[in-house]
């Protein structure tokens, strides 16, 4: 497969987990490089739902190595939760198969009130964060007052570190109104978790170049998507990392000239959860989508905002990120559609952008310029060939992944593995 590099093309929520759990029966390594358990990748085995906040989606394969990169955020608590949970229903994970960096930066309690109150301190202008300390954990990082995951696992360093966090932390906390926390619990709690991370940590940068050097596959497993990016994105309605294709490299160690290829996952369709501007937005899409039951978060079971396909954004994020090949999700939620409508450009007074302008107040005041394409209104979720599709639904996955100025790879009608068309 060599070393491949997937990511979200629109605003998250894509399906990349049901992309990245197909490509990675061809993957020995799949590594996470960015964001937290904001993220939610949903897989489903058979009738068994998995969601997947942290733990890279490999793991549920057999002999995969599921790596949490440099670049990733870790909230310890919920990724105990997370193997846990995984263990229960039977899935393996072992030292064996599942490795944490040791230079991940740790979220604390003090990163999700921060975030909460830096919410209610936003009022209407709210980033509609998932509140889960995303933000001021890089924040941190940036600021260099970070504690990484080898601090975690020293319970030494980790009382040393930490109460001088906590401590600058309270001020802060209690100046807006909200409970300072007890250094005595928080340390006995995340000093339990990083015994409990401890025989998972390692170097995995020269983990990674040695699993490269025995020629290993690497699926380099993208979170949240191209305009989540803190700086492609929509900011400020962005996440905290770099979401994109840079991100990585960045995230994991692995130098640009060693990636091979970039897919970009999209649905055929446009959604995003949260604030900020959404220029295909349609309120008769979003219905019927929701009416069909889809469509809320994976993380936060939020209803997601829906509007019509955007080239313009999915052009954009090809040329960010270098995307080669494309797949196409929920085209089954189209099914239904008379006439399903594909943004070609936006209009901003007299200025036609077609591509994404930086100002995310422009951006919300651009009205998108539509064409047109006659729904195929046929179920599509047991085509199991490209020419099972009806002739009008081909049209529009070719037509889309042409505007996105990529190759169609894979068209996704459905959750299952086997809703998964390779064209
Ligand atoms: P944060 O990452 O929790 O700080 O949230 C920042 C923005 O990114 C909010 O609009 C979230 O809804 C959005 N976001 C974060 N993670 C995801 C995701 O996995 N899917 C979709 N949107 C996300």
């Amino acid at each position: 497969m060599a070393n491949t590099i997937l990511v979200g093309a629109q605003w998250g929520d894509e399906g990349k987990g049901k992309i990245i759990d197909v490509l990675t029966e061809q993957a020995d390594v799949v590594v996470r490089y960015a964001g937290g358990n904001n993220a939610g990748h949903t897989v489903f085995l058979g009738p068994k739902k998995y969601v997947l906040h942290l733990v890279p989606s490999g793991i549920l394969r057999k002999n995969k190595l599921c790596v949490i990169g440099n670049g990733v955020v870790v909230d310890p608590i919920g990724l105990v939760e997370e193997i846990e949970g995984l263990k229960k229903i039977g899935v393996k994970v072992s030292a064996k198969n599942f490795v944490l960096s040791e230079t991940a930066h740790v979220v604390f309690p003090y990163h999700r009130e921060l975030d909460a109150q830096r919410e209610v301190l936003k009022g209407k202008n709210k980033i509609g964060t998932t509140k889960r300390g995303i933000g001021p954990a890089y924040g941190d990082k940036a600021a260099r007052v970070g504690l990484r995951v080898n601090d975690l696992v020293d319970p030494i360093r980790l009382e040393e570190k930490l109460s001088v966090r906590i401590k600058e932390n309270n001020i802060v906390l209690k100046s807006l109104g909200a409970k300072p926390l007890s250094f005595k619990k928080v340390f006995a709690e995340y000093n339990q978790a990083g015994q409990y991370l401890k025989p998972f940590v390692a170097n995995t940068v020269v983990l990674l170049h040695n699993a490269m050097r025995e020629q290993a596959d690497i699926l380099f497993e993208g979170a949240q998507g191209t305009f989540l990016d803190i700086d492609h994105g929509t900011y400020p309605f962005v996440t905290s990392s770099n979401t994109t294709a840079g991100g990585a490299c960045t995230g994991s160690g692995v130098p640009p000239h060693r990636m091979d290829r970039v897919v970009g996952v999209m649905k055929a369709y446009t959604t995003r959860v949260g604030e900020g501007p959404l220029p295909t937005e349609n309120a008769e899409i979003s219905d019927l989508l929701h009416g069909m039951g889809r469509e809320f978060g994976a993380t936060t079971g939020r209803a997601r905002r829906c509007g019509w396909f955007d080239s313009v954004a999915t052009r954009h994020a090809t040329m960010v990120n270098g995307i080669d090949d494309l797949a196409i999700t929920n085209l089954d939620g189209l099914d239904t559609v008379e006439t399903i409508k594909v943004c070609v450009a936006y209009r901003h007074g007299k200025k036609q952008y077609d591509f994404v302008p930086n100002d995310a107040q422009v951006l919300a005041e651009c009205e998108p310029v539509y064409v047109e394409f006659e729904g195929w209104r046929t179920p599509t979720d047991k085509a199991r060939k490209f020419a099972d599709l009806p002739p009008k639904a081909r049209a529009y996955l070719k037509a889309i992944a042409e505007l996105t100025n990529a190759k169609l790879f894979i068209a996704s009608i459905g959750p299952a593995r086997e809703q998964t068309i390779f064209v």
